[in-house]
C-alpha cells in the first residue's frame, strides 16, 4: 500500500480553482488509484523551479517529512518535467509521479476491454516519449497500477525505437479496431436507432443513471473514473421506441493533452451520438466548473454542435432551493436522483421529445 504526500503548487496566478480545490480533487483522484494520503502540502512559488520544481531546500524538507511519516509515495498536483522528477525523486528518496502520470495509473488499472487498455498504453507511451531524455531513464515506469517496475534499464535508443515501433503498431490496432466500431455504428444507423451519450464530470453518476434507465449492470463505484470503455445499452421507451445509451469515460479539467488523443476513440461514442446527455452533480461545490470543464472538452472534440440535455443528478443531496438556483445557473432542463431513481420518468420523456428532431 502505498502512503502518498500531496503537493500542490500554487503560482498565485488568477484561476477558476483555488489551490485547496484543486488540492481536494488531487486527493479524490488518489483516493481512486488506491493510495493512502497522509498528508497534503501546499506550496506557494511564484515561478517552478526548473531543476527541482519546488526547490532544493523544499526537496529536502519534503525529504524529511517523508522519512519521518513513512511516506514512500510523493504526487504533484502539476506537470513535472523529466529532469524535474528524477532530480525530485534523488533528493527526495522516495517515488515520485505528477498528476499526468497518476490519472494515466487510474486509468490503467480501470482499463477492462481490449480497447481500452491499448488506448492506456498508448497514453502511457506518448507520456514517456518525450522524457527519455538521459541515459538514466528508465523504460520500467510504464505499467498500470502506482509504482509498476517493469524490465531493467535501456539504451535510450533503443527505448526510443521500441516505443516508437509499439506507438506505431498499437495506433494500426487502435485503427482497426476503431474502423469495426465504426461499422457497427453503419449498421445501427441503417437501422436508425439513435443514439444517447451520457456526458459528465468524473464521479457525477454517469454509470448509476445508466443502470437505472436500462437496468444494467454497469460497475458502480465511489471512485472517479470507474467507467473507462463506452458501454452500450439498448433501451426501448414508453412509445416503443428503440434507443441506445451510451456511457462516456469521466471528464476532468485540464485533461492531458496526451489523454484527449489517446481516448478519442472512446470520446468519439459522444461526437457520434443523436443527443448527449450531460449529467452535473449538484451536490458537487464546483458544479458549476465541472459543467464547464466538460463544455471545454467536448468543444475540443467537435461535439457542441449536437442537442444536449442537461441534467442536474443527486438532487436527492441538495435542497429544493439549491435546485432551483442550480437550474438557472446552468440552464439544466431536468433534476433527478438516478440513485433514488427519482425524476426518470421526466427525463425519459424528454428525451424521447427529443428523439423526432433527428430522425
Ligand atoms: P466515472 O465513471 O468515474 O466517470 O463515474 P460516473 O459518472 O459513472 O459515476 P457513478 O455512477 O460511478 O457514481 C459515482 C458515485 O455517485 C457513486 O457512489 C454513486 O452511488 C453516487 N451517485 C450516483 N447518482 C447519485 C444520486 O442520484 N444521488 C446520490 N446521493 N449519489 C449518487
Amino acid at each position: 500500500m502505498y502512503r502518498a504526500l500531496l503537493i500542490t503548487v500554487d503560482f498565485r496566478k488568477r484561476e477558476d480553482w483555488t489551490a485547496e480545490e484543486r488540492s481536494m480533487e488531487l486527493s479524490e483522484l488518489t483516493g481512486s488509484a488506491g493510495a493512502k494520503i497522509i498528508k497534503t502540502m501546499i506550496v506557494n512559488r511564484h515561478a517552478p523551479c526548473p531543476s527541482h520544481f519546488i526547490g532544493s531546500g523544499k526537496a529536502e524538507e519534503v525529504a524529511a517529512i517523508c522519512a519521518a511519516e513513512k511516506i514512500n509515495l510523493v504526487i504533484f498536483n502539476n506537470d513535472l518535467t523529466g529532469t524535474q522528477q528524477k532530480n525530485l525523486e534523488e533528493s527526495i528518496g522516495v517515488k515520485v509521479i505528477d498528476r499526468t502520470q497518476l490519472i494515466l495509473d487510474i486509468f490503467a488499472r480501470r482499463a477492462r476491454s481490449n480497447e481500452g487498455k491499448l488506448q492506456v498504453e498508448l497514453a502511457q507511451l506518448m507520456y514517456m516519449m518525450p522524457r527519455l531524455t538521459d541515459k538514466g531513464t528508465e523504460l520500467s515506469r510504464l505499467g498500470g497500477g502506482i509504482g509498476t517496475r517493469g524490465p531493467g534499464e535501456q539504451k535510450l535508443e533503443v527505448d526510443r525505437r521500441r516505443i516508437r515501433d509499439r506507438i506505431a503498431r498499437l495506433k494500426k490496432e487502435l485503427e482497426s479496431l476503431g474502423s469495426r466500431r465504426g461499422m457497427m455504428r453503419k449498421r445501427r444507423d441503417k437501422f436508425r436507432i439513435p443514439s444517447v451519450a451520457i456526458v459528465g464530470y468524473t464521479n457525477t453518476g454517469k454509470s448509476t443513471l445508466l443502470n437505472a434507465i436500462t437496468g444494467s449492470s454497469v460497475a458502480v463505484r465511489d471512485k472517479l473514473f470507474a467507467t473507462l470503455d463506452p458501454t452500450i445499452r439498448k433501451l426501448t421507451m414508453p412509445n416503443r421506441r428503440e434507443i441506445l445509451f451510451i456511457d462516456t469515460v469521466g471528464f476532468l479539467k485540464e485533461l492531458p493533452h496526451h489523454l484527449i488523443e489517446a481516448f478519442k476513440a472512446t470520446l468519439e461514442e459522444a461526437v457520434e451520438a443523436d443527443l448527449l446527455l450531460h449529467l452535473i452533480d449538484a451536490s458537487h461545490p464546483k458544479a458549476k466548473e465541472q459543467a464547464e470543464a466538460v463544455y471545454k472538452v467536448l468543444g475540443g472534440i467537435g461535439a457542441l454542435d449536437k442537442p444536449i440535455i442537461t441534467v442536474l443528478n443527486k438532487i436527492d443531496r441538495v435542497s429544493p432551493e439549491e435546485v432551483v438556483r442550480l437550474k438557472d445557473l446552468l440552464g439544466a432542463a431536468v433534476a433527478i436522483s438516478a440513485l433514488n431513481k427519482e425524476g426518470l420518468g421526466g427525463l425519459l420523456e424528454k428525451i424521447t421529445r427529443s428523439i423526432p428532431i433527428f430522425t
